[in-house]
């Protein structure tokens, strides 16, 4: 007694009082049908990287016949260089909360986790309170703000494997299995959690749709550009003055501008990467592209899960090469041979060009592991994972190394 004492005088508690949950309010007197018809319309991709079409998503899962739909809230930011969904989870909580309540009456789930990456440990305490705050006001639960719809959520907590980012594996961890990815399709959405039909989503994704929902008129669909609608979070870090994260409208800004809007550069600017690490670096001489998803695929590289890293000129490339395939070898989590092995060859390489000096051949041969790993790899883990390495050494080796 006492503790709920104490928790109702929490920050949680007062703030969930100023907050209309409006969008969700608007959601429970429209239709699902009709909930994902405007999100498809809104021109939504999802947030967490690979910007597959959040409405064409949901329309697989309302398709499915199932006695159990499950929704999971994607919170295992482990992508380097990306912490925009710590930033939602630990200060707009309620958004996220609402953007998962709508998703899961939008394709009729009854059931849903969020699982939030281990390390976050503010963002899990935040949100376990504001789960517990939810229930007490009637937004979990039975018949949610008096509506016929039915919402239990659980938090899960991630056990610091970046490879439960990936859904499959994400999944397997929820189940308590170990955190290997499975075989797509068929896609989470047919057969996912316990074999039931389920939506993953990440916490960016989320919160845009409780944004969407708030509003008639599709404001979201009016902004930004014809295939990159709206807004998206940038988690701007690195060689820059004000490393934050930043909502920038979709083809409003170059990489350039935001590199400005974060206070500019530190020192003077080698390369820039755009996504997290998943995705191709852009040289020093082609920041001038817009940010939206076509430029920046037009430039060989992605809008990945906006972790932009700004590196200066006075890091040395082959240690930073050797760091992020460090990273690689040790996250994979070794299902697939190609993932494997071929970073652990990849690996090998880098330290060889570190003693002997660099030569074609070691980039012939880091080109053909990385199309080896990204035709057989299961996951966008294997399948993204020579992205940052094989970019630098394009772009870069033959000038400065050889
Ligand atoms: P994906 O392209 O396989 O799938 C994207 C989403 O669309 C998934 O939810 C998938 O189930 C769904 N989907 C795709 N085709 C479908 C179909 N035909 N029917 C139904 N559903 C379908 O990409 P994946 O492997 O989920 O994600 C890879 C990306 O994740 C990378 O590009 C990388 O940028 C990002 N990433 C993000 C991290 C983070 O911390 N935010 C960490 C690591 C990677």
């Amino acid at each position: 007694m006492i503790e709920e004492k104490i928790f109702l005088k929490t920050d949680i508690e007062k703030t969930m009082d100023n907050y209309d949950f409006l969008g969700l309010k608007n959601t429970l007197k429209m239709s699902p049908e009709n909930i994902v018809k405007k999100i498809t319309e809104s021109g939504l991709r999802g947030r967490g990287g690979a910007g597959f079409p959040t409405g064409k998503k949901w329309q697989f899962a309302l398709a499915q016949e199932s006695d159990i739909k499950f929704l999971i809230c994607n919170a295992d930011e482990g992508e380097p260089g990306t912490f925009k969904d710590r930033f939602l989870l630990e200060n707009m909580p309620f958004k996220v909360l609402e953007g998962i309540i709508i998703a899961a009456y939008a394709v009729k789930a009854n059931f849903g986790y969020i699982y939030i990456r281990g390390e976050y440990a503010k963002a899990i305490e935040v949100f376990e309170k504001t789960i517990k705050d939810a229930y007490h006001r009637g937004l979990l639960g039975k018949k949610i703000l008096g509506s016929n719809f039915d919402f239990e959520l659980r938090l899960v907590k991630g056990a610091g494997a970046y490879v439960c980012g990936d859904e499959t594996s994400l999944i397997n961890s929820i189940e308590g299995k170990r955190g290997q990815s499975r075989i797509k399709p068929p896609y989470p959405v047919q057969k996912g959690l316990f074999g039931k039909p389920t939506v993953v989503n990440n916490v960016e994704t989320l919160s845009t749709v409780a944004e969407i929902m708030k509003y008639e008129d599709n404001v979201y669909a009016k902004m930004g550009t014809e295939n990159s609608k709206g807004t998206k979070l940038v988690s701007i870090n690195g060689d820059v003055k004000l490393p934050d994260v930043y909502e920038i409208e979709f083809g409003s800004m170059t990489i350039k501008d935001i590199i400005e809007l974060a206070g500019g550069p530190k020192d003077e600017i080698n390369f820039v990467v755009p996504g997290g690490l998943a995705t191709s670096i852009l040289k020093y001489d082609e920041l001038e592209v817009l940010y939206t998803y076509e430029d920046l695929e037009n430039n060989g590289s992605s809008v990945g899960s906006g972790g932009m890293i700004v590196v200066s000129k006075k890091h040395d490339l082959i240690e930073l090469l050797l760091n992020v395939s460090d990273f690689f070898v040790k996250e994979t989590c070794g299902t697939c041979f190609p993932c494997r092995e071929g970073n652990r060859n990849i690996k090998e390489i880098l330290l060889k060009m570190k003693r002997k000096g660099y030569n074609d051949e070691y980039k012939k041969i880091i080109g053909d592991l990385r199309e080896s790993i990204m035709l057989a790899a299961r996951c966008g883990f294997g399948q993204s994972s020579v992205n940052f390495i094989y970019s630098i050494i394009d772009k870069y080796f033959y000038e400065e190394v050889k």
